[in-house]
């Protein structure tokens, strides 16, 4: 995809600027959870701060400042490297630390919500800053107020994390992280030990967006009753889930997209992945529409079949 005109913002400076001389913008962080099916002709503003700093300590913990523009995966080793505890579950996660917050990026047991303190935003249309603490953000499962009433007002510009200088609270409780453990003989673990196995894992089931083209996880795992659960249970006795409340279950999307044929099939250049059928992969030359068409594909098949809507999570453009 092309973008008509780009623009790198390395400071608030810089943001308040252009957002001054600019009416309508593409708001861009690291582009790891976009899907563009067409060119971008309003000017794409790339969120480009730098700098991670401690702003506070006391015995127990340190909250830590990290900027929009940061890497996450880059930030998370930074904290393990100072032995700072709780984000070493979020080990390897594309993107940067900006747009963390706004989809609430999780994985093993773990979501940011869990360490996140505050953020600082730049509200569009008035240039000004504002805070944002861990109970304005509504954070839910994959999903924050910056995807619902907020979308598209604020640019992120940092975010704070609160996380343990000693007595970490590890969180090795998910399945594949405990017999990875196991396998290694590990029986305790040190926040190190769990970001390796954690990205050990995520490269063994997630293909890299540096060599084959893919954003993660393509759709959200559905929340169904436990009423629907119990009778697919009844045909399925294997599904996988997990527990949300005594009258939720969440269904791994994965795990019915697989059932219904489509885990590692190719269409043209577009296809599903061999090892985790939740991503979708650019194979080289697809379009961003031919994607999405799978992933519509996708969606009916497994309405059809199992009567469930899949959410997608991508950002689609
Ligand atoms: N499964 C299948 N077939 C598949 C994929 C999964 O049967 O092709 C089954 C697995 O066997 C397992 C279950 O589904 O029993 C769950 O699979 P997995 O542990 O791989 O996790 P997931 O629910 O598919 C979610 C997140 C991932 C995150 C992992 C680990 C969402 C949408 N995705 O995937 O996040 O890494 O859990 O915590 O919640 C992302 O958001 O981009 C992402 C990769």
């Amino acid at each position: 995809m092309i973008a008509k005109e780009f623009v790198s913002a390395t400071s608030i400076n810089d943001l308040r600027e252009i957002l001054s001389k600019n009416k309508t913008l593409f708001i861009l962080s690291g582009g790891s959870n976009i899907l563009f099916t067409k060119n971008i002709t309003d000017l794409t503003l790339h969120v480009a701060l730098k700098g991670v700093f401690v702003v506070k300590e006391t015995k127990k913990h340190v909250y830590i400042q990290a900027n929009a523009g940061e890497n996450w995966h880059d930030f998370v080793l930074w904290c393990i490297k100072n032995d700072f505890g709780g984000l070493e579950n979020l080990s390897l996660i594309p993107g940067n630390v900006g747009t963390s917050p706004m989809q609430n990026i999780g994985a093993y047991g773990v979501e940011i919500k869990d360490t996140f303190h505050k953020l600082e935003a730049i509200e569009i249309a008035t240039g000004k800053l504002h805070t944002f603490l861990n109970s304005d953000c509504n954070f839910g499962y994959r999903n924050s107020v910056f995807k619902n009433e907020l979308k598209g007002k604020y640019i992120i510009t940092s975010v704070v994390v609160k996380l343990t200088k000693e007595n970490h609270k590890l969180n090795y409780s998910y399945g594949a992280i405990q017999t990875e453990l196991e396998k290694r003989s590990i029986d305790k673990p040190t926040i190190k030990d769990i970001s390796d196995v954690v990205i050990d894992i995520r490269n063994s089931k997630l293909p890299n967006p540096k060599e084959i083209g893919n954003s993660g996880s393509f759709f959200k795992n559905p929340v169904i009753t436990k009423e629907a659960f119990d009778i697919l249970q009844k045909k399925h006795p294997n599904i996988p889930l997990y527990i949300v409340s005594h009258t939720q279950i969440k269904v791994p999307a994965g795990w019915l997209i697989e059932q219904c044929g489509f885990k590692g099939k190719r269409f043209g250049d577009a296809g599903v992945h061999k090892n985790q059928a939740l991503v979708l992969v650019n194979y080289g030359n697809a379009t961003g529409q031919e994607i999405y068409n799978l992933a519509q594909k996708i969606q009916q098949t497994v309405t059809e079949i199992f009567g469930i809507d899949l959410d997608i999570e991508v950002n689609v453009v």
